[in-house]
């Protein structure tokens, strides 16, 4: 069966409904949400603080610690809570893409940490989560050269596809599937994340560089709207 309708019927590019919002956890010196349909990521930013140990300090510059974790009942087989292999890698992605755009020279010998929770997943969690981080470090007014912004493409069968969901992730017919992670800075669209999951040929990788552009490009409307004070919810009504 050739893939030629989307399961919740969305166009190709066309993105899930979007929930963004600043501010959500007082305590913290930034945070944020920000959901894809029903991925919901929330992150907070804590810092910039003197960084333990001090052997790891350098008079130089800052660093960006960040931390990925998934609720247990965010995914419908219970993921088990605490470090595992695929949260330690998101986490390590998501820390090389904000520090590409972060100004680490303005907090020497420090730390800023970066909490990201998963609430609910329906694949892209790690878009999701950089999204939402990259808003917090923002609201906590982390000095930025650029916002980033992450989408994943994915391509189904033959078709390049913006924003997959896990049904789609799932989809084992004709090519099968792929699932391409990108993180673009907002002003130079420097791809500062990459990851592949699957097959493409390199005649059509283009493509998917394309829709990314595209995509990360409405998302970081988005972005900027929450930022500016804007709670955004375009789930709302829908289940
Ligand atoms: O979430 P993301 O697409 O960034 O990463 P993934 O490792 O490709 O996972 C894809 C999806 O698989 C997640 O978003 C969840 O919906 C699901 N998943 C799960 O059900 N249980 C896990 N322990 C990990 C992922």
């Amino acid at each position: 069966m050739t893939y030629t309708k989307r399961p919740d019927g969305r166009e190709m590019h066309e993105l899930r409904p979007i929930r963004a919002e600043v501010g959500i956890i007082p305590n913290a010196d930034g945070s944020a949400l920000f959901a894809s349909g029903k991925t919901v990521a929330i992150a907070a930013v804590y810092g910039p603080k003197i960084l333990h140990p001090a052997s790891m300090r350098n008079p130089e510059k800052g660093i960006i610690r960040c931390e990925y974790n998934m609720l247990p009942f965010s995914v419908s087989e219970r993921a088990r809570p605490g470090p595992s292999r695929r949260s330690k890698e998101i986490s390590k992605v998501t820390s090389n893409a904000l520090s590409s755009v972060v100004d680490l020279s303005r907090f020497p010998n420090s730390v800023v940490d970066v909490q990201i929770m998963i609430l609910q997943a329906d694949a892209g969690t790690r878009c999701a989560g950089i999204n939402a981080a990259s808003m917090a470090l923002a609201h906590a007014g982390i000095v930025m050269n650029e916002l980033v912004t992450s989408v994943s493409i994915g391509k189904i069968d033959d078709k390049i596809v913006a924003d997959i969901t896990k049904e789609e992730e799932d989809w084992e017919e004709g090519e099968g599937p792929t699932d391409i992670p990108f993180t673009m800075t907002s002003r130079k669209n420097d791809i500062v994340h990459l990851q592949l999951d699957g097959n493409i040929p390199t005649s059509r990788f283009k493509e998917s560089i394309d829709a990314s552009v595209k995509a990360c490009n409405k998302i970081l409307d988005y972005q900027i709207r929450a930022l500016k004070g804007e709670k955004i919810n375009e789930n709302e009504g829908k289940k």
